[in-house]
């Protein structure tokens, strides 16, 4: 959720630090806040926030460095990047916070679940509190335990709480040393050249280091600029490997484009290259997914596959669900990841479980891959960040490598979800009733995904255009069948997180059960109606939308003229098999929700209230 991140090195700590907000500022964003360590051993605590972006706090930072009582500042500062969830976004419960002394302060990511209880006994002992925070309890209680021994402190002050935390801790009487923990939110180690880092994901890490230690829950780690020792909770030496990141700085940043999520939807003919390459294999009939862990005979048995997700992920997985029961024949269920946790769910033994995830971190979804493990599911992740939790936890799986995703908006991942989710279909399919011949149908469809994708990002100006008929709109509908579902309830999704325009995803048949009472001459629907089975019953719910004067836009298939008389605008996509139309259909969607965006001056690679990688539940 938050993004937070520690230095320790010869560098400017406070320079690094803010680098590194810049690089986290998309999974949270609403204030943030550093704290910077003196060289000298018992010289307070330079502590600087901000309500707002970090170049609020950069700018409140460089005024503060021109006090020459600073000048002593150490290579070690910890900051944060927030993202609310207990008191509003405003700079006194940014964070980092400190301790009642001001010798210890503490930045935090996630939720600390017994906060009340701490916070009055805190306050029974004298403590007192500046910030509405859950987070604030960490600082003072180090201090309540504080006898000399740092680490020893937080480790006494974890035992306290319950709930999920990501966690960075230094104190002005340990001018060398960083202390970071880990349960439930991500903390990853930078290991440099003469430095250490800590971050909660490796975006900000990339431009100082490649070699990386992901911490596991349970795990607290010690960092100088020279090294780390990794322990457990109850100080029993833990060993974790180190691994490479094959990402570069060029890929998370913006490239000369204005917005990360324009980048991204430009990367998606590059992205699904990479998705596919050396998995469609025309000779065999199949797909190569070694990642998967099973052979042809774990597959056969397979005959129920639940697929839990969150937003945008699990849209792909209702195109997976549809892919899988037509390829595959087996019965898939799509289920919301926190549902899949809150209701008991029947997992039998041939049962396959996919938790699909961008970012990998997601805690409804990591919460529903743990409740799986339980019931003894097969799990695979479906994820793009390598080595994130949901990849780990799961074990095996497929990776997107569609590359960073930086934009708060998913789109290369949706795309790539579904390229990936077609190919497992075909491993499926094979293994169950699936010809060699329906197979290489398939697959030869799948390898034209980038020109498709390519064909639609080609329309942009075009697409720029019809947005700025429809720019004033305040509610929009989306309607589709079939595969055209799912992509229509992502292009909905799009809209109203970008360009706060409310806008509904529907089945087709179902707006005249109920929201076509809504219908008017200023709420258009945007039909999803390519050449398909659907077709022609989709074209009878568009008249039905044109008869209550709703203004029409059609996404459909380059020179389809049956369209043109049941429509007020059409965005055309290339001609292409069914079961991959909600790839050129959701990009249309993607580039359409931009430029609404857009027009209307919205904040569009960070939306209000929303963050990257949901570490909450
Ligand atoms: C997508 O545009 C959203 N911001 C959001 O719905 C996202 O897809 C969801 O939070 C799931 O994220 P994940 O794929 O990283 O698990
Ligand atoms: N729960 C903490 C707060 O509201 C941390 C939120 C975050 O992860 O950004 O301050």
């Amino acid at each position: 959720m938050c993004g937070i991140i520690g230095y320790a090195g010869n560098k400017n700590a406070a320079n690094v630090v803010i680098s590194g907000l810049k690089r986290l500022e998309y999974r949270g964003y609403d204030s943030a806040g550093i704290a910077q360590v003196s060289a000298t051993a018992g010289q307070p605590l330079l502590l600087v926030k901000a309500a707002g972006k970090v170049a609020e706090l950069e700018g409140q930072l460089g005024k503060q460095l021109d006090n020459p009582t600073d000048q002593q500042a150490s290579g070690l500062a910890i900051g944060h990047t927030r993202w609310a969830t207990h008191g509003e976004p405003t700079t006194e419960n940014a964070h980092p916070h400190l301790s009642q002394d001001g010798n210890f302060a503490i930045a935090h990511n996630g939720i600390i679940e017994n906060y009340l209880t701490l916070r009055s006994k805190l306050t029974q002992k004298g403590y007192e509190f500046i910030s509405e925070t859950d987070s604030e309890v960490i600082a003072h209680l180090i201090q309540d335990v504080y006898e000399g021994d740092l680490q020893a402190a937080v480790m006494t002050t974890l035992g306290q709480l319950e709930g999920t935390y990501g966690l960075i801790v230094v104190s002005s009487l340990h001018p060398d040393t960083l202390i970071a923990a880990r349960n439930g939110s991500p903390v990853v180690i930078g290991i440099g050249q003469g430095e250490t880092l800590i971050a909660s994901d490796i975006s900000a890490l990339i431009s100082h280091t490649k070699r990386v230690v992901y911490l596991d829950d349970g795990d607290v780690v010690t960092v100088s600029k020279d090294s780390f020792d990794i322990t457990s909770l109850k100080n029993v030496p833990v060993s974790r490997d180190a691994t490479e990141i094959d990402w570069n700085v060029e890929e998370i940043e913006k490239g000369g484009f204005d917005h990360f999520m324009l980048k991204e939807i430009y990367e998606q003919p590059t992205a699904l290259t990479n998705s596919l390459r050396g998995r469609l294999d025309l000779k065999g009939a199949t797909a190569k997914l070694s990642g998967m862990q099973l052979g042809p005979s774990d597959l056969a048995h397979i005959d129920r596959i639940t697929i839990a997700a969150c937003g945008t992920s699990m849209y792909a997985g209702m195109v997976g669900k549809y892919l899988f029961e037509d390829f595959a024949s087996i019965p898939t269920d799509v289920v919301q990841a926190a549902e899949f946790r809150d209701r008991n769910p029947i997992m039998q033994r041939d049962s396959m479980m996919l938790a699909i995830s961008q970012s990998g971190e997601t805690a409804d979804t990591l919460a529903a891959v743990r409740e799986g493990v339980r019931k003894g599911a097969t799990i695979l992740g479906l994820c793009n960040v390598v080595g994130s939790t949901i990849a780990r936890e799961t074990g095996r799986g497929v990776y997107l490598h569609a590359g960073p995703e930086i934009s708060v908006a998913s789109t290369k991942a949706f795309t790539c979800q579904v390229a990936v989710l077609a190919m497992m279909s075909v491993l499926l399919g094979r293994t169950h009733r699936m010809s060699a011949e329906s197979a290489n149908r398939v697959i030869s469809e799948l390898t034209r995904l980038p020109e498709l994708a390519q064909a639609v990002i080609d329309q942009e100006d075009k697409i720029a255009k019809i947005a700025e008929k429809y720019a004033h709109i305040e509610h929009a509908f989306f309607i589709g069948r079939g595969y055209l579902f799912p992509a229509v309830m992502e292009g909905a999704l799009k809209l109203k997180e970008i360009s706060y325009v409310h806008a509904e995803g529907y089945h087709a048949a179902e707006l005249k059960h109920g929201p076509i009472a809504l219908l008017t001459k200023d709420i258009p629907v945007i039909v999803a109606v390519p050449e398909s089975s659907g077709k022609a019953k989709t074209i009878a719910n568009m008249q039905e939308c044109r008869a209550r004067k709703a203004p029409v836009l059609a996404i459909a298939t380059a020179g389809d003229t049956d369209i043109h008389a049941h429509s007020d605008d059409i965005i055309e996509i290339p001609r292409c098999e069914e079961f991959v139309a909600p790839i050129p259909v959701v990009i249309a969607e993607q580039l359409f929700a931009y430029h609404m965006a857009r027009l209307r001056g919205c904040e569009i690679d960070q939306p209000r209230n929303l963050a990257k990688s949901v570490t909450v539940e």
